[in-house]
């Protein structure tokens, strides 16, 4: 096992995951477990977690991002209650994203606060969502519009889940993988950039340079006043995009958006904030070439209206972090419509090039 502090609480990752849980569940003396499921959580990795106590139980609900909503948490919070869960009722969150966003949420509102603990199974989770302590879901149509800062008991990461996962899914989470060495790493970087097999869950090397990419930025910057931001380059564009397809038959994955929104974002990066000419080609050729993103269709207007609804916003400019170079972010640019206009035209026209 290696485990990484956050000065929070700790990030265990390796293969024996259950017997560390069993450990910290034995030592907190919790008065009953819970642990949240969606139906692939539970087919695929319940059994994966073997939990020294009689009085566990299961609470599943259905799995995909149009489920992390207010229903869904109140679901949970009724199952929670059915069952009599005290203050010392602990809930584990055993899946993706979506299971430790809303899992995380719904822990810290329960009695005004229960403890929860992460255990992702995606990729985009064991790198990214499960770590850092923000929870939330959907209003509305607009992502994580509600949600809090709740800092997990601690975080159990075992690569072995990744191995029923399908590719799509693993793609995903590998937009959030690069992105961490966009904004924090050119040797990184390069080293993703040169991994052939980048679906293969053989991977875990280049997982832990990104959960420790990402950990060192949210333990110096827990509640987001700034080095946090850098995490959201790709995100202002990235989330409009997902808000939108989310109405659709065919909703984009969150690292598909965030693929597309960091494309988006590199261009504007290059007109405000000095990224230069070969590393915007490098950057939109690596993105093209690895997730064949799809033209956005959405207008121009309709995104940046959703992009008015985005959390780093103040003063009703729209926010973005941007690259200087690659391996360096800054925070807090704005930029003028008719710039956004023109980098969701730059994307559009890179796919018809690729
Ligand atoms: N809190 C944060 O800091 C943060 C950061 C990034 C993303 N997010 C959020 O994360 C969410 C996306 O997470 P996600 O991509 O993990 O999505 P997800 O939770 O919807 O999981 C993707 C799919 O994979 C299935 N699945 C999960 N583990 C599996 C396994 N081991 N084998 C087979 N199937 C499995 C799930 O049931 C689901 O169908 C979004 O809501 C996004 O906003 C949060």
């Amino acid at each position: 096992m290696r485990t990484t502090h956050t000065g929070k609480y700790n990030i265990q990752i390796g293969e024996d995951i259950s017997g560390e849980l069993n450990k910290l569940i034995s030592v907190e003396k919790y008065s009953s477990i819970f642990i949240l499921v969606d139906q692939n959580t539970k087919r695929h990795c319940l059994k994966k977690l073997s939990i020294d106590d009689h009085q566990l139980t299961v609470i599943q609900i259905k799995s995909g991002e149009k489920n992390k909503n207010i229903r869904t948490c109140e679901k949970i919070w009724n199952e929670l209650s059915r069952k009599n869960a005290d203050r010392r009722s602990l809930l584990i969150n055993l899946g993706g994203g979506v299971i430790t966003d809303i899992g995380g949420f719904a822990a810290s509102c329960y009695k005004r606060g229960i403890d929860f603990i992460n255990v992702p199974t995606t990729l985009l989770a064991q790198v990214d969502a499960s770590v850092g302590g923000k929870t939330g879901i959907d209003l509305a149509g607009f992502k994580n519009q509600i949600g809090a800062f709740a800092f997990p008991k601690a975080v159990f990461i075992n690569p072995d889940f990744l191995k029923t996962l399908n590719k799509r899914e693993m793609l995903s989470g590998f937009a959030e993988v690069a992105k961490h060495g966009l904004i924090a790493d050119k040797n990184y970087w390069n080293a993703i950039r040169n991994t052939k097999e980048i679906i293969t869950p053989h991977l875990s090397d280049l997982l832990l340079s990104s959960i420790e990419i990402k950990n060192k930025i949210v333990s110096a910057d827990p509640y987001e006043n700034g080095l946090r931001k850098t995490l959201n380059f790709g995100h202002t564009i990235g989330h409009a995009i997902e808000s939108a397809s989310l109405k659709t038959k065919k909703p984009l994955l969150h690292g598909e958006a965030i693929a597309i929104g960091m494309i988006c974002e590199a261009y504007i990066s290059r007109k405000c904030c000095g990224l230069s000419g070969e590393e915007l080609n490098e950057i939109t050729s690596f993105i093209t070439s690895r997730f064949h993103p799809k033209a956005i269709k959405y207008p121009a207007k309709k995104l940046i209206a959703l992009m008015r609804q985005d959390k780093k916003n103040t003063n009703s400019e729209i926010n973005f972090t941007l690259l200087s170079s690659i391996g360096k972010a800054e925070v807090n640019h704005t930029c003028t419509e008719e710039l956004i206009e023109e980098a969701i035209s730059y994307f559009n026209d890179s796919i018809s090039l690729d």
